[in-house]
């Protein structure tokens, strides 16, 4: 079994991103500028959001972090986009999810300028991986292939099986694996999928992005299956300092033996995602 290493995956990929920054500068332009937008204080978005900022500046990325209360009115917000989206100093942004429920969040994403949208949320930036043309691929996505491709894991013509199916990983995931140059045959199953086990069985590449801690168990799979685990569920726990801890969808104990790579929770996808977003401000700079 071979341990997939997110951590230093995204610790190369970060090195590459802040040699090409160097460049871009010495060469006279100005440095990547990403803006983060975070309403409230929820213990996972802060944590999120604190990385991403840290991580610009690991990169010698320029990064603004504009922070409202829960009680920011939706008009207030959708002003902060909009000029976002006129600033010529500003390159991407991203406005970190979840928002408060009197908030629509579908409405603030279409808001967002899609040639800014480094998150690649908005429905043009969707349809444009859809259907097949240059985007900005949603950063879990993204990190994943990646990690795929730095692992030399087989794709072409191989099953993967992902279980979940939201807007954010699972669906742009399915789109993005089964296109020309990956080539994967998808299946996508959800909370209605019936004979569950029976699917995920069949699967070379198992992908879990459905935020139940544990869910994925040693007799969902089968021998020599790559298992990418998207689960970060936050657990309480009295071995850490912050009191919180990462729990992943995976029973790695049980898993683990039967995989022929796995990536663990924390230090697998997580890293990677913020690579991902990175990579899209940089691309978003290069326009
Ligand atoms: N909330 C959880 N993941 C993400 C992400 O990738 N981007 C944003 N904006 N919010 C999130």
């Amino acid at each position: 079994m071979t341990l997939i290493d997110g951590k230093k995956t995204s610790s190369e990929i970060k090195a590459e991103i802040a040699e090409e920054v160097k460049n871009m500068i010495a060469s006279g332009k100005k440095a990547p500028h990403l803006v983060a937008v975070l309403v409230g204080h929820d213990g996972g978005s802060e944590t999120y959001v604190a990385h991403k900022i840290k991580s610009c500046e690991e990169v010698g990325f320029v990064s603004t972090l504009i922070r409202f209360e829960d009680n920011v009115s939706e008009e207030e917000l959708l002003k902060t986009v909009d000029k976002l989206n006129n600033d010529a100093d500003v390159d991407g942004f991203i406005v970190q999810l979840p928002l408060p429920k009197h908030i629509d969040e579908q409405k603030i994403i279409e808001a967002i300028n899609p040639n800014k949208d480094v998150d690649g949320f908005h429905p043009v930036n969707l349809g444009r991986l859809v259907a097949g043309l240059d985007t900005f691929v949603s950063a879990t996505p993204a990190g994943i292939v990646d990690l795929l491709k730095r692992y030399n894991i087989e794709t072409a013509g191989k099953h993967c099986v992902i279980i979940g199916r939201s807007n954010i990983v699972g669906r742009p995931l399915s789109i993005l694996l089964s296109q020309k140059g990956i080539d994967c045959t998808v299946t996508v199953c959800h909370s209605k999928s019936e004979n569950l086990k029976e699917i995920t069985k069949t699967a070379d590449i198992l992908v879990a992005a459905i935020g139940r801690p544990g869910f994925v168990t040693g007799d969902m799979v089968k021998d020599g299956v790559t298992v990418i685990d998207v689960g970060t569920t936050r657990v309480k726990s009295d071995q850490t300092k912050s009191g919180w801890k990462l729990k992943g969808d995976v029973n790695f104990e049980e898993v683990s033996p039967k995989a022929s790579f796995i990536t663990p929770v924390p230090g697998g996808v997580g890293p990677m995602t913020i690579c991902s977003l990175l990579k899209n401000t940089l691309k978003a700079a290069k326009k």
